[in-house]
């Protein structure tokens, strides 16, 4: 009797394991003990054909977060939160959702898929010129941090409605968007100029902290700013944008502010 039972779970052990043996066919095994190999690589373990068996595979560079070095994963957030991907993406759970989840297109997408959209930015993403070390350590960061996240935890993006058609333009379109672009939560994405950073998430708390000395960005600051760059930055390019009371709320509320932007807490 206790003999049957051994050799039921004894198979149960078995069989998971057997499924993955198809890539033993051409690779040797290695971290036998931290899983199979497509827990840490995906791939489809069922075929001996190379294509099929590397259908979404992902290269050992990308998977050293398995193997859970913290050097690794400190030199990852640290990535992360110097490039402020949080003020526009969430990651880990944390972040503004002002454009696409990373833990959803970390659950999706392949290494070269993401590479890709880094290296190739959407229009209204910045072009950050990574090295080939720092995307190797961000793309790890991306997939660690989408580790403990299930699908349906992953809030939704809203949908916005791109203001090119819109009859009126926005007061940031007339007054920045020459210069700024902004993926505003209340419109969308706004402005069309490069010359200036873009501005999305400025008010909250995973913008830069690029005001003075390290500074957050809040309406009052924006205001003095606005009144004249020189007085905050002696070799500011921007000009003083003058602006009257309503306008100056108007371009906040396109902004945004952190307490409106539900996005900033959103599933940790
Ligand atoms: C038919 C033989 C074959 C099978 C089956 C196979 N591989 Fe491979 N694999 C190769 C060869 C050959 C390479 C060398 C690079 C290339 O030609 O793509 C490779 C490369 C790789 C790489 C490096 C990929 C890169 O982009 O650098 C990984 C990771 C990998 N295989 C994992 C797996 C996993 C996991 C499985 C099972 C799901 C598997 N392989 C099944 C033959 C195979
Ligand atoms: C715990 C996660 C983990 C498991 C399980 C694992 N690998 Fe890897 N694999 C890695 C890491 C990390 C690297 C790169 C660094 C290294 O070699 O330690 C790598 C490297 C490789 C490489 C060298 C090519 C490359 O992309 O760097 C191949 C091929 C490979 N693994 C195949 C397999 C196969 C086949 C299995 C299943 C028998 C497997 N791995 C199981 C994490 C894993
Ligand atoms: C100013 C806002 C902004 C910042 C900052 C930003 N992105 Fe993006 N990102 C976008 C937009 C917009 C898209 C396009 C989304 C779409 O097409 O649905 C995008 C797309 C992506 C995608 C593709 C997602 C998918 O689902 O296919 C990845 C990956 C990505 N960004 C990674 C990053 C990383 C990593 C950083 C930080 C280094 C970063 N982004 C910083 C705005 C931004
Ligand atoms: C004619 C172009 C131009 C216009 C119009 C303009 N800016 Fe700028 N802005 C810039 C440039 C260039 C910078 C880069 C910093 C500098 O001046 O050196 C900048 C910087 C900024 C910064 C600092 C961001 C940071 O992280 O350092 C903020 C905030 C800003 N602008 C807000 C605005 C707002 C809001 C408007 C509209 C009311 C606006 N700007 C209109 C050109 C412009």
């Amino acid at each position: 009797m206790v003999s049957r039972v051994l050799i039921a779970l004894l198979f149960l052990i078995a069989v998971p394991a057997w499924g993955s043996q198809l890539c033993v066919t051409c690779h040797s095994a290695h971290y036998v003990g931290r899983g199979s190999c497509i827990d840490c690589h995906r791939g489809n373990p069922d075929s001996e054909r190379k294509n099929i068996a590397h259908e979404r595979i992902r290269a050992g560079k990308y998977v050293r977060f398995t193997l859970g070095e913290a050097a690794l994963m400190k030199e990852g957030q640290r990535v992360i939160d110097l490039l402020a991907c949080r003020r526009c993406h969430s990651s880990a759970g944390r972040g503004n959702s002002l454009t696409t989840n990373l833990d959803g297109a970390a659950l999706r997408k392949t290494p070269k898929e993401l590479v890709q959209s880094i290296r190739n930015p959407a229009t209204n993403m910045p072009d950050f010129a990574l090295t080939e070390e720092q995307m190797t350590v961000l793309i790890n960061a991306i997939y660690s941090g989408s580790l403990a996240r299930k699908p349906d935890q992953i809030a939704p993006v809203k949908v916005h409605f791109n203001s090119a058609g819109r009859k009126d333009p926005d007061i940031f379109s007339t007054k920045c968007g020459s210069c700024h672009r902004i993926i505003s939560a209340r419109l969308g994405a706004v402005g069309t100029g490069d010359i200036g950073p873009n501005l999305s998430g400025l008010f909250s708390g995973f913008y830069p902290k690029t005001f003075r000395n390290d500074e957050v960005w809040t309406t009052k600051n924006l205001d003095t700013w606005l009144k004249n760059p020189r007085v905050i930055r002696p070799w500011a390019r921007m000009q003083p944008v003058l602006l009257n009371e309503i306008e100056t709320r108007e371009i906040e509320s396109v902004i945004g502010s952190v307490s409106n932007n539900s996005a900033s807490k959103e599933g940790r």
